[in-house]
């Protein structure tokens, strides 16, 4: 056979092709989404991959409005709630699709203390004689304009979200930078990178507070959803939905998804805490090893989440120690989504990946406590699937 060799020019050419080849994941666009009512400009980021999966975020709450996967048949399907605008989210949102933080989920009493010092923060949710600071305050970071930046990466694209939460902001201690970066890849995985560092020790829980509906966001009640969460233990709530402290064994409770079991199988069941939380309002410890303090990156299997009647499959692994498990209790029907239909209780489920709730005032539990000089990482991956 005879050997051929390549003239210099065309070989130059040929690798720049394969480089391009490589690396041809487009970088997203940014387009309008409305103005906030104090005239802030908000932009919308759709990430594409080659299978279908879209999702759309905008830089208010670097929320996700919408994501659409295909079934077991490769009809798509948006999955998750929210609204058509910007106003909507504005009004009155229950953090569909938003990041939450600087603390996600219960702080009791609205107050901790740190290196000796009492810190206030706002008493945003609960009845007289049982509050709590929820989800970051008044106005957390699902309430607040992020700045984006589009990113690209063979067969991923991204956007990353960054925020400064200026010390004091809602009563807590320390400008917090914070970065929040989506990638969707051509692997089906939504993989959310957190990144803070402050200069000031300073408590952190942030977390994606997506509603999902794998029938479809719309379409009904997720009560036939078989979910399963490996976990031994969650923390047990007393009447102001605040962890006792106890990590309690799940075994022989409605809270025990170690096997697959339908959402609304036991919901009903005669226990205190299904009883407290109005269904599953509950943070589940995951079988993992437990990190000292923040954790690492490596992630581990948190939940999973299969639908029925269209196949589709949801797996969450997470670096975090916990999830919350949010069943969509508060949801009343009083709220119209973005293709039209109202949404009745129990007609999305949320899947919090995060450090327990209440963790600045649980000594025993995992510290949340980021400190200066310390950059803390975290990482979520939501994988979709059919079966
Ligand atoms: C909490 C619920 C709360 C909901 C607000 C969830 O993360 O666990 O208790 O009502 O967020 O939408």
């Amino acid at each position: 056979m005879k050997a051929t060799t390549q003239p210099p020019l065309l070989s130059a050419v040929l690798s720049l092709a394969a480089t391009s080849f490589a690396f041809c994941t487009e970088t997203p666009e940014a387009k309008p989404f409305g103005k906030t009512k104090d005239g802030a400009p908000v932009e919308v980021f759709t990430l594409v991959n080659k299978q279908g999966v879209k999702l759309r975020a905008m830089t208010y709450g670097a929320t996700v409005l919408s994501l659409e996967t295909p079934d077991r048949n490769g009809k798509s399907a948006d999955i998750v709630l929210g609204y058509k605008t910007l106003g909507q989210y504005e009004k009155s949102s229950p953090y569909f699709g938003a990041i939450v933080g600087r603390y996600g989920n219960r702080i009791a009493g609205g107050k901790f203390t740190l290196q000796g010092k009492e810190y206030k923060l706002a008493e945003n949710n609960g009845a007289p004689g049982l509050k709590s600071s929820l989800h970051g305050g008044l106005r957390g970071f699902d309430k607040v304009v992020w700045k984006a930046e589009p990113l690209a990466q063979d067969g991923a694209q991204g956007v990353r979200f960054s925020y400064l939460s200026k010390d004091g902001e809602e009563g807590y201690p320390g400008n917090l930078e914070v970065k929040v970066t989506y990638w969707l890849n051509d692997q089906n995985e939504w993989r959310v990178d957190y990144e803070m560092a402050s200069d000031k020790a300073t408590p952190v829980n942030l977390t994606q507070h997506s509603y999902f509906n794998l029938k479809g966001e719309g379409r009904g009640d997720i009560l036939g959803h078989e979910l399963t969460v490996p976990a031994a233990k969650f923390t047990p709530v007393n009447a102001a939905m605040i962890p006792t402290g106890e990590l309690r064994s799940v075994a022989g409770t409605p809270l025990d998804f170690n096997q697959p079991k339908a959402i609304g199988a036991r919901i009903q069941a005669d226990d205190e805490q299904l009883r407290l939380g109005g269904g599953y309002d509950h943070n589940f410890v995951l079988k993992r090893p437990l990190f000292s303090g923040l954790s690492g990156r490596g992630t581990f299997p948190a939940a999973t989440v299969h639908e029925p009647e269209t196949g589709r499959v949801l797996t969450i692994l997470t670096s975090e120690p916990g999830i919350q498990f949010y069943s969509g209790n508060f949801l009343d029907g009083t709220l119209t989504g973005k293709a039209g239909a109202r949404y009745p209780k129990r007609s999305g489920f949320c899947l919090e990946t995060q450090h327990y709730p209440d963790s600045p005032n649980q000594p025993s539990f995992p510290s949340t406590i980021l400190k200066p000089g310390k950059v803390l990482k975290s990482t979520t991956v939501f994988q979709f699937g059919v079966k």
